[in-house]
């Protein structure tokens, strides 16, 4: 989604920017451009399409200015072009702007002397501010003022050719990061655009301002009353969010699964002590052991990290009841949570907006809320009472894939941190501490042992436009996880259902121009689903099966896994499906770490 950078010091400002937004790049966007002021003139270059275009722009026309802020716009009012293209000029002001000014229809009918160029929200917000900058009034104050008749979300920075020594930022509900270097200060609403820039950093709250300049920051409330901030580190780094070599950041990411599930589970698995210790939850021994129901949150995958987790939930818990909600239903429903829940909100980039809103709703009704978030210091991951970071690191492609294996992770040993503290047999719980500890190895085994066999098998899938992915019990969210996986980066229209459900319909779609994708797993539902997969070859179905059995399976095309984990093994089975999905989306030339139309981290409704 849209990106903001801002520089302010002694260099030349469009160095940074210009990197800054390529280090923005993954989030998803369709334009991009820049503003640099320079002895109170200002040079602004905006592209359609990629920052590549920046280069050239500002290649061809280099700017001294020590000022600037720049923009990768991901369009919601108005389509992608250059008028639309941030920033966005009133006056002597320009801003940059991350969210959705909800209220814009009302506020460019009272702007009559404003003459819009463009069908943006942030113009509008432009000129309400520019509305307010009269000679001698200071940026800050007109941003406040604008701010206090603006509804919607923003994240935004603003800077004038009239005080070119400073920029001013302001957030409500769109993040924004100020890097605090020696003698300049960066601004970023990403982490990643700042490492090895400065590591230290302040990140700014909703309705507040404030004021950059190289020597600092001066933070206020929207009501201008000084506020004091906490400079925090940022532990993100350049490796991190590199490709090292890869072809793609999302390949890198799937390879990465053994070591960044390794970074999940440190410290937290211990198999000599048969328990699993978790820092951040901020809940007491008494309070773990009243927890009734689980509610857990989340959109996408981190959704059906969800729906996987509450499987085991229920298996691991004795009596606990478990629902598990997409949040932009959620958000608007009636809902009631019953005395002891827990809510357990579950994001990647710790910024959805629809998670966002979930929590705050959740947080109204006194229900604990517990996030299991990637991002370190996100927005999220602030507003919880507790939670698991998953300690995946910095997840650029646009498809999320080890996330979702650490967020299932932190889950099922969130209900054995429940089921221990509650008195539970550790016969019980030890085969899950067990396989938790062999998840990265056996992940490991079938990177290393079946890429090369699912890269070939792709080939044999990637000229269909239609797919249908099913299984049971703990492979059913797989199967959801691995259609949502294959629409997004192939383009591949294709569905996840439990294996159950093919009869009451979907198996009216099988024909030649359909593939099948059945997860088998080798437990007590295995003769069931073959009974699936005999119903659809029986109608001429073209089935690829994945399974961890070593038995014969009828099937067009049948990958075996060799995993010695029961329990755990639709994890590893997640995996397998990851690659496949990754070499079909190669193999149909498409851009696979940042796919049409989507973009990381969903920060408006
Ligand atoms: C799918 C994907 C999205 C995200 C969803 C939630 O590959 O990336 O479905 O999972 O937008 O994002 P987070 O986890 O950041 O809240």
């Amino acid at each position: 989604m849209c990106g903001i950078v801002g520089y302010v010091g002694s260099k030349k400002a469009q160095e940074y920017l210009v990197t800054g937004l390529h280090r923005l790049e993954y989030r998803g966007y369709d334009s991009a451009g820049i503003v640099t002021i320079d002895d109170h003139k200002a040079t602004l270059h905006r592209a359609k399409g990629k920052v590549e275009e920046l280069d050239q722009l500002t290649a061809a026309n280099p700017s001294s200015g020590t000022v600037g802020i720049g923009h990768t716009r991901w369009a919601t009012h108005g389509e992608p072009s250059i008028t639309n293209a941030h920033p966005q000029q009133s006056g002597d002001i320009y801003l940059v702007h991350n969210g959705i000014i909800e209220n814009y229809r009302e506020l460019k009918a009272e702007l009559k002397d404003h003459k819009f160029a463009s069908e943006t929200d942030t113009e509008v917000l432009a000129a309400l501010i520019d509305s307010f900058y009269d000679p001698g009034t200071k940026l800050v104050d007109a941003v406040a003022q604008a701010l206090q008749l603006a509804v919607g979300t923003y994240g935004i920075a603003v800077v004038s050719t009239r005080e070119p020594e400073h920029i001013v930022v302001a957030r409500s509900g769109s993040p924004l990061i100020i890097g605090v270097g020696e003698g300049e200060t960066y601004i970023a609403s990403d982490a990643s655009a700042l490492v090895g820039y400065t590591d230290q950093a302040v990140y700014l709250n909703d309705g507040e301002i404030a004021v950059c300049s190289a020597d600092g920051i001066d933070v206020v409330d929207l009501a201008s009353r000084p506020l004091t901030k906490e400079v925090e580190t940022i532990e993100v780094d350049m490796q991190a969010i590199q490709k090292q070599g890869y072809d793609h950041f999302l390949l890198k990411e799937i390879s990465e699964q053994p070591q960044t599930l390794r970074s999940t589970l440190n410290g937290r698995v211990n198999v000599a002590d048969k328990r699993i210790k978790l820092g951040g939850l901020n809940m007491t021994d008494d309070e773990l052991k009243a927890v009734e129901h689980i509610t857990i949150i989340g959109c996408g995958t981190a959704y059906y990290a969800g729906v996987l987790a509450s499987y085991y939930l229920e298996q691991i818990v004795d009596g606990l009841t478990i629902d598990v909600a997409v949040a932009s239903e959620f958000r608007y429903r009636s809902f009631h949570l019953p005395k002891n829940t827990v809510a357990l909100v579950v994001s990647q980039s710790g910024e959805t907006a629809d998670t966002l809103a979930c929590l705050r709703e959740i947080k109204k009704r006194g229900v604990k809320t517990l996030g299991i978030i990637n991002a370190v210091g996100s927005t999220i991951a602030r507003e919880v009472d507790g939670g698991i970071y998953v300690h995946a690191g910095p997840e650029i492609s646009v498809a999320s894939t080890k996330a979702f294996t650490s967020q299932a992770a932190a889950m099922i040993m969130f209900g054995l941190v429940i089921a221990q503290t509650k008195g539970a047999d550790v016969k019980d719980t030890l085969p899950y501490i067990e396989e938790l500890a062999e998840l990265p190895t056996e992940i490991e085994n079938v990177i290393k042992n079946n890429q090369s066999e699912i890269a070939e098998i792709a080939k044999r899938y990637g000229s269909y436009n239609h797919a249908l992915f099913f299984g049971r019990d703990t492979v059913y969210p797989v199967a959801l996880e691995g259609a949502l996986k294959l629409k997004e980066i192939s383009y591949i229209q294709a569905e996840g259902y439990a294996a159950g459900e093919l009869k009451h319909g979907p198996i009216a779609l099988v024909d030649d121009s359909f593939f099948e994708v059945g997860l088998l797993l080798d437990n007590w539902l295995f003769d069931k689903t073959l009974s699936s997969l005999s119903e659809v070859n029986a109608r001429g179905g073209h089935i690829f099966a994945i399974t961890n059995s070593k038995k014969a399976i009828d099937a067009e095309t049948v990958l075996h896994i060799d995993t010695k984990l029961k329990l755990l093994a639709p994890l590893v089975l997640n995996v397998a499906q990851q690659l496949f999905a990754y070499y079909i989306a190669v193999a149909r030339g498409n851009d696979v770490d940042q796919p049409r139309n989507l973009a990381k981290s969903v920060t408006v409704e």
